[in-house]
């Protein structure tokens, strides 16, 4: 069994927002209770509608943000309650490029200088290997040695990711988490640039967190897929087993609702209805009941735990009906 590099153990994330003047605070639970275990080289992808907490969840994972309450380890060690020094450390294990590469790229910097700066800060190599260093992973990436002198906005926004994520590289972090970052890419050039994540995975056997809205892409860069509805998992498992039969009928509706090359006329079409529920007031029993074709008396009322149904974990009541 290979390494472990990321262990979540209940994950939460609460907000508290204000409602307005005279108005009690409210409280959003963005995240609601995420677990998983990330192995070395794999990638588990995190799909969901907007607002669903993925982004939130990437927070909590590259330490930008606190969890409210749960665990995280990260290559073993325990996030929670480590010191300052020990922090620091672990921050450069988990590293997180994002859907603008303008989040992470500093535009009055050029392209060497920020790509050799997370070695200036934690290496104590010279600047002659640094910049040898630079020149490689640039190389790597598919940049030209000349491009070490120029800023960020004289690239293509394929560029300007394909340097984002070599920085995020330039420590060998055991984590990547990746939200959404080819998204804003022009379709031409999104799979090239997936490819390259995929390419440097393999160099690095660096574990990912891959967030994305759209299940081709998932279909192509996940080893486990975990769908996300309203802060909580709706189903986790192996790639395979979502794709071939997803149990929980959230996940069987964002499938037939992503178009196919060969689409199966034996599998009904879910639609998914009406809009996600507001989040500071979210339904009782199932969150996703006023939306569920399948929903009954007891899905308004019971909260269903996620528990293991044929291979995969599943938070539905009538799981196993969806069984084929
Ligand atoms: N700082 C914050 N304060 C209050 N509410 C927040 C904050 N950050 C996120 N939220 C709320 O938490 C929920 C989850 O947000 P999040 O950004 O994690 O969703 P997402 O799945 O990344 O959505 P998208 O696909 O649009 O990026 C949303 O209801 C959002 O409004
Ligand atoms: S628990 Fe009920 S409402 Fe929720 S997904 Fe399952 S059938 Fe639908
Ligand atoms: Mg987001």
């Amino acid at each position: 069994m290979s390494e472990i590099v990321l262990t979540a153990r209940d994950l939460t994330r609460h907000y508290d927002v204000s409602r307005g003047l005279f108005k009690p605070h409210a409280t959003v639970r963005a995240l609601n209770g995420v677990s998983f275990e990330l192995e070395a080289g794999k990638t588990l992808a995190v799909v969901g509608e907007s607002g669903c907490g993925k982004s939130t969840l990437a927070r909590a994972l590259t330490l930008i943000e606190e969890p409210s309450s749960g665990s995280l380890k990260i290559a073993g060690q325990e996030v929670t309650g480590a010191t300052k020094a020990q922090r620091k450390q672990l921050r450069k294990d988990v590293q997180m490029v994002f859907q603008s590469p303008y989040a992470s790229l500093n535009p009055r910097q050029k392209v060497g200088d920020q790509l050799g700066e997370p070695l200036l800060i934690n290496t104590s190599l010279s600047s002659a290997e640094r910049r040898e260093k630079v020149q490689a992973m640039m190389a790597q990436v598919g940049l030209r040695p000349e491009h070490y002198q120029r800023y960020p906005h004289m690239f293509s926004g394929g560029q300007r990711q394909r340097i984002a994520l070599a920085r995020a590289m330039m420590l060998q972090p055991k984590v990547l988490v990746a939200d959404e970052p080819t998204s804003a890419l022009d379709v031409s050039i999104q799979a090239q640039v997936l490819n390259l994540f995929m390419d440097l995975q393999q160099e690095f056997n660096t574990g990912y967190v891959f967030i994305s809205h759209n299940l081709a892409v998932v279909r192509h860069v996940a080893d486990t897929v975990l769908v996300m509805y309203l802060g909580r998992p709706a189903e986790m498992g192996p790639k395979e087993e979502i794709y071939n039969r997803p149990l929980h009928p959230y996940t069987q509706a964002l499938l037939s609702a992503t178009p196919t090359i060969h689409p199966d006329p034996s599998k009904p079409k879910i639609k998914i209805v009406g809009e996600l529920p507001n989040p500071l007031n979210p339904p009782s029993g199932c969150a996703f009941h006023k939306r569920c074709p399948y929903a009954t008396e007891r899905c308004a009322a019971e909260v269903p735990e996620l528990r293991l149904v044929d291979n995969r974990q599943v938070a539905c009541h009538y799981a196993e009906q969806f069984v084929a």
